[in-house]
């Protein structure tokens, strides 16, 4: 979930940013509502304003000595005047102002009801027959504060909104995407070994169709595995007898050849059935390996397999092993059976490939480390890593069913032991060596039952 397509980063950022407009939308309508209900409020207050001023003003002017002449209205107390006014006559002709009055405000003859200059508005009301005219100005400045405050008020809800809404978002859709990530590890973790259905509680339904899919797909899968396994099995299992049988008969024929020109002959046949003899072993055993039969239920000591399986080879090839066993037992959980076939193909490579005029070291260590270590020529590290591949191989002498490291690779990888192949060996110049920790069998999965 951390690239640009997060889904939680997509629905935090298009959710907050759709919240913010609407926000916005709300504002900017219940502003202009707001200004309009404010701008009836002043219109009423200018309009009382004037007509509680007018009648005395009218006495005022009537009661002056001579009748002609402006005024100025006396203020009581020195003070900033907030509305101004003035009373003219029908001609425009100045009569009374109030003393902080601007007389380029009232510009024009005298009207009555409101208008709006730039700067002001105005509310103009008449007496005596229309005669005298008061016409009283409020700055519009003072309205657009009052309107740009209101506005700053409805606006600051935004800036807890935008976090808030953002932090929230975040975190829901976290914690709604738990099971999804869930799903997705558990889909990561499975191995061939491992091919049972995915576990759908809890997921949104929105992914319970790709769950399903997952599950069906597994099962086609798992299938298609079985029945290529159980395919390999049996035919492996098939041929043995007839190999066996044809076997023996050439190698009766052989005895009874010896001497004759097709002596040869038998020889290459009995090599070439020894070599499907062989190859039909190791696909049985890579076909048992990948059937994840590679754990038992109960741990048991290996070191006692070990050294039976290098007494073996030190009857076919003596004195090339070099044996070391710990002093304690080392107790796996890995099946005893697939123990002894691993280090059998270990055993043979290091024996087929390594070098042989060095010991073939073979080290099990208390912790369960079992390293099998020859001497010889490097591999080259791009072939190095494909030769756990089935049918893969560096060498082409002697000969070889290229199966041995992929049933290495099937059994620990079944039991969940990483494998490791390293040439040159550790601390040679040279060599080839295969590490794996029997400890860590089942680790990983679920042992086999
Ligand atoms: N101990 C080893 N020393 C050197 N090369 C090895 C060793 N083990 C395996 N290899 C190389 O890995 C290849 C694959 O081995 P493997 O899968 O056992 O098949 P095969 O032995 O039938 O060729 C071999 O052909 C060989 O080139
Ligand atoms: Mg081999």
């Amino acid at each position: 979930m951390k690239s640009d397509r997060s889904l939680q980063k997509r629905l935090g950022i298009s959710l907050t940013v759709g919240a913010t407009l609407l926000w916005l939308l709300g504002v900017t309508a219940s502003g202009l509502v707001a200004q309009h209900e404010m701008d009836e409020v002043f219109d009423s207050a200018l309009e009382e304003t004037a007509q509680r001023i007018l009648p005395l003003a009218v006495t005022d002017i009537l009661n002056r000595e001579t009748d002609t002449g402006s005024q100025t209205a006396p203020a009581l107390k020195e003070h900033d005047e907030y509305l101004t006014y003035v009373v003219r006559d029908r001609q425009g002709q100045l009569l009374l102002q109030s003393h902080d009055a601007d007389l380029s405000v009232f510009q024009g003859p005298p009207r009555e009801g409101f208008h709006t200059t730039g700067s002001h508005r105005i509310y103009g009301a008449s007496a005596i027959s229309d005669t005298l005219f008061i016409e009283i100005a409020e700055p519009l400045a003072h309205r657009r504060e009052a309107a740009m405050e209101a506005g700053v008020a409805l606006l600051v809800p935004l800036l807890f909104l935008v976090p808030v809404s953002l932090l929230g978002i975040w975190w829901i859709v976290r914690l709604s995407l738990r099971p999804v990530a869930r799903f997705q590890h558990s889909i990561e973790a499975r191995g061939v070994s491992d091919l049972s259905p995915v576990d759908t509680d809890g997921l949104p339904t929105e992914f319970q169709p790709t769950a399903i899919a997952v599950n069906r797909l597994l099962k086609r899968l798992n299938r298609a595995l079985d029945a290529e396994r159980s395919f390999t099995a049996n035919s492996a299992h098939e041929l043995r007898t007839p190999l066996a049988t044809a076997l023996a008969k050439v190698q009766r024929l052989k005895k009874q050849l010896e001497g004759h020109h097709l002596f040869e002959d038998t020889v290459q046949i009995e090599n070439a059935l020894r070599g499907l003899s062989t190859l039909s072993e190791k696909l049985l055993e890579l076909a048992k390996a990948e059937g994840g039969a590679a754990l038992s239920e109960h741990p048991q000591d290996l070191v006692p397999i070990l050294a039976m399986v290098a007494r073996d080879f030190e009857f076919r090839a003596p004195g090339r092993l070099r044996l070391s066993l710990p002093g304690l037992p080392v107790t796996s959980l890995l099946d005893p059976d697939a123990f002894a076939i691993l280090v059998r193909n270990l055993i043979e490579n290091a024996l087929k490939y390594g070098a042989t005029h060095h010991p073939i070291e073979v080290t099990l260590n208390d912790d369960g480390r079992l390293r099998v270590c020859n001497a010889g020529e490097v591999v080259p590290p791009e072939r190095l890593a494909r030769l756990r591949n089935r049918f893969t191989r560096y060498h082409t002498r002697p000969s070889g069913s290229g199966l041995g490291l992929a049933i290495a690779e099937a059994i620990a990888s079944g039991s969940g032991m990483p494998l490791a192949i390293r040439s040159p060996a550790t601390g040679q110049a040279d060599g080839f060596e295969v590490e794996v920790n029997i400890a860590h069998a089942g680790r990983n999965s679920e042992p086999c039952t």
